[in-house]
C-alpha cells in the first residue's frame, strides 16, 4: 500500500504538488486525470522519488522515502516499482531479448541462464511470440508497447505506474494498451497507478480517478460517482473530452 501524505513539490516558479493526501491500496487501478501541464508526471515522479518533495510522506508499505536520503532505502523501494515510460523507451541499438532482461540484470540477482524461460515468459504475457531476436525498429507502435511492459515486469514488481499509456496512439492500439493494462492487475495482481489525459480511459479501467487540479486532488472516487462529480474542474474535463455526466449522456 502507498500512503501519500501532505506531498507538496514546487519548481522555482511554481507548487505543482500542494498537500496531496491520498492512500492506494493494494490491488488497486488508480488513475490520476488532470489537463496537460498540471502536474501528473510530477506525481508519478515524486512517488518513486526521481523527484524530490519538499514536504509530506510517501509511505511504501511501512517505508517513508518522502524525505530519506538513504540510498540503500530508496533503491529496496523503488524495485518493487516498475515504471513504464509515455514513449516506452526501449534501447535501439538492443534486440528484444535484451531489451525484456535488462532489468533482470541490473535489480535482481537471477542467474544468467533463468533469462530466456523468463523473458519468453512475460513476452508471452503481452501476448508476443518468437521476438525476442528483433530489434525495435521493426516492431510495430503496439508491438513496442507491449515489449515495454513486457520489461517492466519482468523482475516481478509489486507497482506499476503508467504515464500517459495511450497518449499519441490510434484507437486499435489504445484498446490493446488499456486490455494490457487491466490484464497485468487481473493476471499478477499488480497495484497499478495511471496518468493521463484521457478521461474515458481512467473511467473504463480504474478502482478510483483522482481529478489533479491546481496542485490538489478536488475529486477522488470510484467511476460512477466521479462521473456525477458536482466539481467545477471535474465537470469542465468532462465536458472536453465529450463524456457526460449522468446516466442520459452516456
Ligand atoms: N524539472 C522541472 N523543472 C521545472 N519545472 C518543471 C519541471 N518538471 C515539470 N515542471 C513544470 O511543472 C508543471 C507540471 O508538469 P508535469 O510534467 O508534471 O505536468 P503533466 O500534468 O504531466 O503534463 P502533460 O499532460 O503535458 O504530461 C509544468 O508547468 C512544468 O513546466
Ligand atoms: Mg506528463
Amino acid at each position: 500500500m502507498i500512503e501519500i501524505k501532505g506531498l507538496v513539490k514546487t519548481f522555482p516558479d511554481k507548487r505543482v504538488i500542494d498537500g496531496i493526501t491520498v492512500d492506494i491500496r493494494e490491488g488497486e487501478l488508480f488513475s490520476v486525470i488532470g489537463p496537460s501541464g498540471m502536474g501528473k508526471s510530477t506525481f508519478i515522479k515524486c512517488l518513486i522519488r526521481l523527484l524530490k518533495p519538499e514536504s509530506g510522506q510517501i509511505v511504501v508499505d511501512g517505508t517513508d522515502i518522502g524525505s530519506t536520503t538513504n540510498e540503500f532505502t530508496l533503491a529496496k523501494v523503488r524495485r518493487s516499482f516498475a515504471y513504464l515510460f509515455q514513449e516506452g523507451a526501449l534501447f535501439d541499438s538492443l534486440t528484444v531479448f535484451e531489451n525484456v532482461s535488462f532489468g533482470l540484470k541490473y535489480l535482481t540477482d537471477i542467474p544468467k541462464s533463468d533469462y530466456p524461460k523468463i523473458v519468453k515468459e512475460k513476452l508471452a504475457l503481452v501476448g508476443l511470440k518468437d521476438v525476442e531476436h528483433l530489434k525495435p525498429a521493426e516492431l510495430s507502435v503496439g508491438m513496442k508497447k507491449r515489449v515495454s511492459l513486457a520489461r517492466s515486469i519482468a523482475f516481478a514488481p509489486k507497482y506499476i505506474l503508467y504515464d500517459e499509456p495511450t497518449t499519441g496512439l490510434d484507437p486499435v492500439t489504445t484498446g490493446m494498451v488499456k486490455d494490457l493494462i487491466t490484464d497485468m492487475r487481473a493476471k499478477l495482481g499488480i497495484t497499478s497507478v495511471v496518468v493521463t489525459h484521457d478521461m474515458k480511459l481512467a473511467l473504463d479501467i480504474s478502482t478510483r480517478v483522482a481529478m489533479l487540479y491546481n496542485g490538489k486532488f478536488v475529486e477522488v472516487s470510484e467511476p460512477p460517482k466521479f462521473r456525477q462529480s458536482p466539481d467545477p474542474a471535474v465537470r469542465e474535463f468532462m465536458r472536453i473530452s465529450h463524456l457526460g455526466t449522468g446516466d442520459a449522456a452516456q
